[in-house]
């Protein structure tokens, strides 16, 4: 890609798009910056990557095409008061931010426009196996979506979605690892239960998830088919199933999700 990149925020969301544009090749380090508030930081990047930093957004983005918002939500208004004057229709402003919407993104923009979009990852981006979804808006063209697309490519999967649909996204996979996180703890604790060891437990556990969902991704099958070459008649794992259904696995998860959801609803309602 020979457009410029300036990453507003260079922690950890921020660097991780920065290694996977790099490391994938998608970007020259000549055109890419990054501006964030710590100089410890800016340093740290700069020795890592040997990109230019900036203190000043302003004098950062200058020169961008595209211009990526890393930073929190809660400052977000302040990053977007000081250069908004400079955000024209000739720069993409891609922002991370959770719950902060396109329109009040916009809003803040002159004329109250702006080719802009959002996106949700999730922390797997931070080793290059995130999933991020994508949404467009009125004024962002398909080559800019293929550009969006390209850039968190670069660190994972992408879908793109409707923005109504940000706030499943972040129930579903923004929340989602911290979901399997206490599956795959609540699985290897059972293993400890049995006598197992526990860094064996925990391994036996991770890489068990780890392959369901490469099974799940790549070998074509529907998910139910999956599970039932696992389940022969009578067997294991169709104990471990009932098991499971009896307990409320599905429904667990399905309440977690949502409740993911409605509370991203709520906090951007708060927000705007
Ligand atoms: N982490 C995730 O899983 C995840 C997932 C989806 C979306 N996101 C979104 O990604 C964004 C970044 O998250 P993160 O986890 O990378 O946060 P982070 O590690 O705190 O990174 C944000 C960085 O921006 C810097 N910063 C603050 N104000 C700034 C300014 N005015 N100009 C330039 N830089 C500034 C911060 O410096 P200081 O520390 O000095 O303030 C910090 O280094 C958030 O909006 C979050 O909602 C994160």
């Amino acid at each position: 890609m020979d457009k410029k990149i300036a990453f507003i925020g260079g922690g950890r969301m921020g660097e991780s798009l920065i290694k996977g544009v790099l490391e994938s090749k998608l970007c020259n380090k000549n055109n890419i910056s990054v501006s964030d508030t710590s100089a410890e930081r800016l340093d740290s990047l700069k020795k890592s990557y040997g990109l230019k930093t900036f203190s000043d957004n302003r004098e950062m983005i200058a020169e961008a095409d595209i211009i990526i918002l890393c930073v929190k939500p809660q400052v977000i208004d302040k990053v977007l008061e000081n250069i908004a004057d400079m955000c024209g229709l000739n720069k993409l402003i891609i922002s991370i931010a959770a719950g902060i919407t396109i329109a009040a993104i916009k809003n803040r923009l002159p004329g109250e426009k702006g080719r802009v979009i959002r996106v949700m990852p999730n922390t797997p981006a931070m080793i290059g196996e995130g999933m991020s979804a994508i949404s467009g808006s009125q004024g962002v063209t398909d080559e800019d979506m293929s550009k969006a697309m390209a850039i968190f490519g670069a660190v994972g999967k992408t879908v793109v979605v409707k923005e109504e649909m940000m706030d499943a996204v972040t129930g579903l996979s923004g929340s989602g690892p911290a979901f399997i996180y206490m599956v795959i703890e609540s699985m290897a604790d059972a293993g400890v239960k049995l006598g197992l060891a526990r860094d064996v437990a925990n391994i036996l556990a991770a890489q068990t998830v780890k392959g369901a969902a490469e099974m799940a991704l790549n070998s074509g099958k529907h998910i139910g088919e999956l599970r039932d070459m696992v389940t022969s008649p009578g067997g294991t794992t169709i104990a471990g199933l009932d098991a499971l259904e009896k307990k409320g696995l599905r429904e667990a998860m399905m309440s977690a999700v949502e409740e993911a959801a409605k509370r991203s609803m709520e906090l951007g309602k708060r927000d705007k």
